[in-house]
C-alpha cells in the first residue's frame, strides 16, 4: 500500500483503515528521498509506528555522511526512533555494498538468511576496510561531513530555490526532452548532472537532478548556478 510522498497524515490514514486485519504491517520510507532530496518526517512516522504496532524501516541512502552531521535522516530533526536502518556504502561512503542497522535478533536473522551473506560472495574484507574508514572520517571530521550540504546550500541560494535539505537538489524542468537537452548543455559546460525522468518521478515533472559533494569548488558551483539560471530556468 502506497501512502504519498513524506505524508505522515496519509500513512496514518491507511494505518487506521486497513492495519486492523494485517498480522504485520511496515512503513517504509527513504530516509532523504532519492529524488526530490527533501527528509522524510521520521519522528511522526515512529510515532505513528508505535500507535499501529508497526516496524519502521529507512532507506537512508542519500542521509548518512550528509545530513544529522553524518548520523544520517534519523538525526536529522532530533532524534527518530527508527528500528530498521538500511542503506548503502556506495554514495557517501564512497564504498561498495550496504547495510542494515537493526536490533541484534533481526542482525543474526539476516546474517544466516540473507543471500548475499552466504558461501563466498560476500562483501570483500578490502571494501569494508574502505566503508570502515569513511565511517572514521565522518566520525571525526564534522567540518567535512558539512560540506556537501553547505554546498548545495549556496547552489539553493543562489537560484532562489527552497533551501537544501541534503546534498540533493532538484530543478523541476516539467518536460522529458527539455531535461535531457539541459544535461547535454551542462555536459559540454563539464559538469555531470542526470536527467530524471518518469517514470522515475511523475509525468510532467522530469528534472535536473543536481548532487553536492565536499569537493566541489565554490568557483563552479557559482558557474553552474549562473547557467541554470541563463540557460535552463529561463525556459
Ligand atoms: C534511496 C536509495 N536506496 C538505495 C540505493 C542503491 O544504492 P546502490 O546503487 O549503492 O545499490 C539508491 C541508489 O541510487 C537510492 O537512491
Amino acid at each position: 500500500m502506497l501512502y504519498r510522498h513524506a505524508d505522515a497524515t496519509h500513512a496514518r490514514a491507511l494505518l487506521a483503515q486497513h492495519r486492523g486485519g494485517k498480522k504485520r504491517a511496515l512503513i517504509a520510507t527513504d530516509g532523504v528521498f532519492s529524488m526530490d532530496g527533501d527528509i522524510a518526517p521520521l519522528g511522526e512516522l515512529a510515532a505513528l509506528a508505535q500507535r499501529h504496532d508497526a516496524w519502521l524501516l529507512s532507506d537512508d541512502a542519500h542521509g548518512l555522511g550528509v545530513v544529522g552531521k553524518g548520523r544520517g535522516s534519523t538525526f536529522a530533526n532530533g532524534r527518530a526512533e527508527v528500528p530498521l536502518q538500511m542503506g548503502t556504502l556506495s554514495k557517501a561512503v564512497g564504498a561498495y555494498g550496504g547495510y542494515l542497522c537493526a536490533s541484534r535478533a533481526v542482525i543474526d536473522l539476516m546474517r544466516t538468511r540473507a543471500r548475499t551473506f552466504i558461501y563466498s560472495t560476500g562483501l570483500p574484507p578490502p571494501v569494508v576496510a574502505a566503508a570502515i574508514a569513511a565511517l572514521d572520517i565522518i566520525e571525526n571530521d564534522p567540518a567535512y561531513v558539512a560540506e556537501p550540504l553547505r554546498k548545495a546550500r549556496l547552489f539553493t541560494r543562489a537560484l532562489n530555490l527552497p533551501e537544501a535539505q541534503s546534498a540533493i537538489v532538484p530543478v523541476i524542468v516539467g518536460d522529458s526532452e527539455a531535461a535531457l537537452s539541459a544535461s547535454d548543455l551542462l555536459c559540454e559546460e563539464g559538469f555531470l548532472v542526470v536527467a530524471i525522468r518518469p517514470p522515475t518521478v511523475p509525468a510532467g515533472t522530469a528534472r535536473l537532478r543536481f548532487a553536492f559533494t565536499a569537493q566541489h569548488p565554490e568557483a563552479e558551483i557559482d558557474r553552474l548556478a549562473q547557467i541554470v539560471r541563463q540557460r535552463v530556468m529561463r525556459h
